[in-house]
């Protein structure tokens, strides 16, 4: 196993299976991407759409560093934790000092961290955005500890995480339960990470766009406008991270968020999300792990997490459509659209068995058509008014969410639709040449390709061995269930 974090870099070409010049296998295909998009601390979710490091991505990424170099997966986070706030929040974006302003938008000179986060405590040396992403990283630093815990231990590598990632979550439970009842609300679509889900609709339409006079997209250089947001989204992305911004990144209260006008710290919006709030679950069953494994106090945050687990069952989850769905916090009710988002509970060992089982059946039925129609789990509703099999997460397939729900499917004991959800996974992300997402029915390329997690989570799928923790489901998960 190659434990150099310095392995050279290439020039980017996405490696599409029927290239004669690529690789001869998946894997060696997957590993030329990871090796294509490190900079030499860190993974950038594609060269040209993303050239920066991306909070969850990286988390994702590390997952499947891991097997190719387990001291590059811990660079990966450590690069990412040296980046977070005094307040504990990990951003969702650290700049590379070194890619021009005009690459990506929102650039550094619009997030103004060091100035505009001063008092919430950003770093000074590095530019970051002020906003955050999905708390995957626990899980990761968990999982790439387990690929060669000798040397994570020489190296101090949970030792130093361990406070950091405790102090992430302490930033989410204590400063973002904007809706006071045990939640961490997103302040940002973005924050969660499905930008353009037509499950913010409702919540966005309340938001007055920016003029679009007043910011350039860069990401329609390296794609087909159909593939991404609305410049009409666009707009309101970029007045809600304004006004976060001019206020400081601080956070305000539930009060605020129910009743005010400008609360829930980013204008209004604020909103409760079930893939969000699992994966800062599952990330506390895994700082459990973390927590034992460096001989402190593991079962109390096992049991933070079977709380949050029934605070989410009581808070969101939707009997009538067999999911759960995202809480409106301002308005109070649950947004009647059934995402993605509403499956990716199925990867908490404590849910109720009840709940799993209904679970896999929304994800197989005609909403999702999982075994079906669809190739992968689509991003939106396939009966859903605003679906759209090409628009970013209005309805494609994503990697990440499908890596979830194949590790959910494991856990509560589908084992032959997690096969073949798995088998399905590997080579449609081979087939796109790693694409960032694919139209649900066809697998055909959407966004940009050799794009970093759907190569590092089909590395990951690629050296599962189910049942036998190969995958790390029964590293993070067994003996909590029930
Ligand atoms: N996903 C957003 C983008 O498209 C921001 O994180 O740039």
């Amino acid at each position: 196993m190659d434990r150099t974090a310095q392995l050279p870099t290439r020039p980017a070409r996405p490696p599409v299976a029927h290239d004669p010049a690529a690789p001869s296998s998946p894997h060696l295909r997957a590993a030329r991407v990871l090796e294509e998009n490190w900079t030499g601390t860190s993974t950038v979710p594609s060269r040209g759409l993303y050239p920066h490091q991306w909070s969850w991505d990286s988390a994702f990424i590390a997952i499947g560093l891991r097997h190719l170099s387990p001291l590059r997966a811990q660079t990966e986070l450590e690069t990412l934790l040296d980046a977070q706030w005094a307040d504990g929040r990990i951003p969702h974006i650290v700049f590379n000092p070194s890619v021009p302003l005009d690459a990506y938008f929102p650039s550094p000179d619009f997030w103004r961290s060091s100035t505009a986060g001063r008092a919430a405590g950003a770093p000074r040396t590095v530019q970051t955005s002020g906003i955050v992403q999905p708390p995957v990283h626990a899980l990761a630093a968990w999982l790439v500890h387990r690929a060669d815990p000798g040397l994570s231990r020489a190296r101090g590598f949970l030792v130093r995480a361990y406070p950091r990632l405790a102090a992430w979550h302490r930033y989410l439970l204590h400063r973002r339960d904007l809706g006071g009842g045990g939640l961490v609300s997103v302040v940002h679509p973005w924050e969660q990470g499905m930008d353009n889900s037509p499950c913010w609709d409702r919540p966005l339409s309340r938001v007055t766009p920016a003029p679009a006079g007043a910011f350039r997209r860069a990401d329609l250089a390296h794609g087909s406008p159909g593939d991404r947001p609305t410049d009409l989204d666009y707009g309101r992305y970029v007045r809600l991270a304004a006004d976060y911004r001019d206020r400081g990144y601080t956070d305000g209260t539930d009060r605020e968020a129910g009743r005010g006008g400008g609360g829930g710290g980013a204008g209004g919006f604020a909103v409760e999300d079930p893939a969000f709030n699992a994966l800062l679950i599952a990330s506390e069953h895994a700082l459990a792990r973390i927590a034992h494994e460096l001989g402190a106090a593991g079962p109390a945050r096992h049991g933070r997490a079977r709380r949050l687990t029934a605070a989410l069952v009581d808070r969101l989850w939707d009997p009538a459509a067999g999911m759960f769905l995202c809480r409106d916090v301002r308005g109070g009710e649950l947004i009647p659209e059934r995402g993605v988002s509403g499956l990716v509970p199925l990867l908490l060992p404590a849910l109720p068995r009840e709940l799993a089982a209904a679970l896999v059946r929304t994800m197989c039925g005609p909403h999702f058509g999982l075994g079906g129609v669809t190739r992968l789990v689509p991003s939106y509703d396939l009966l859903g008014e605003a679906f759209d099999p090409h628009r970013y997460w209005r309805g494609p397939a994503w990697f990440n969410t499908n890596w979830l729900l194949e590790r959910g499917l494991r856990l509560h004991g589908a084992h032959g639709r997690a096969a073949a959800l798995r088998r399905a996974l590997v080579r449609v992300a081979d087939a796109s040449g790693f694409a960032e997402y694919v139209d649900p029915y066809t697998g055909e390329a959407c966004g940009a390709t050799g794009f970093g997690w759907t190569a590092a989570l089909t590395l990951d799928l690629l050296h599962a061995r189910p049942g036998r923790d190969g995958n790390g489901v029964k590293a993070i998960t067994g003996g909590d269930r029930g």
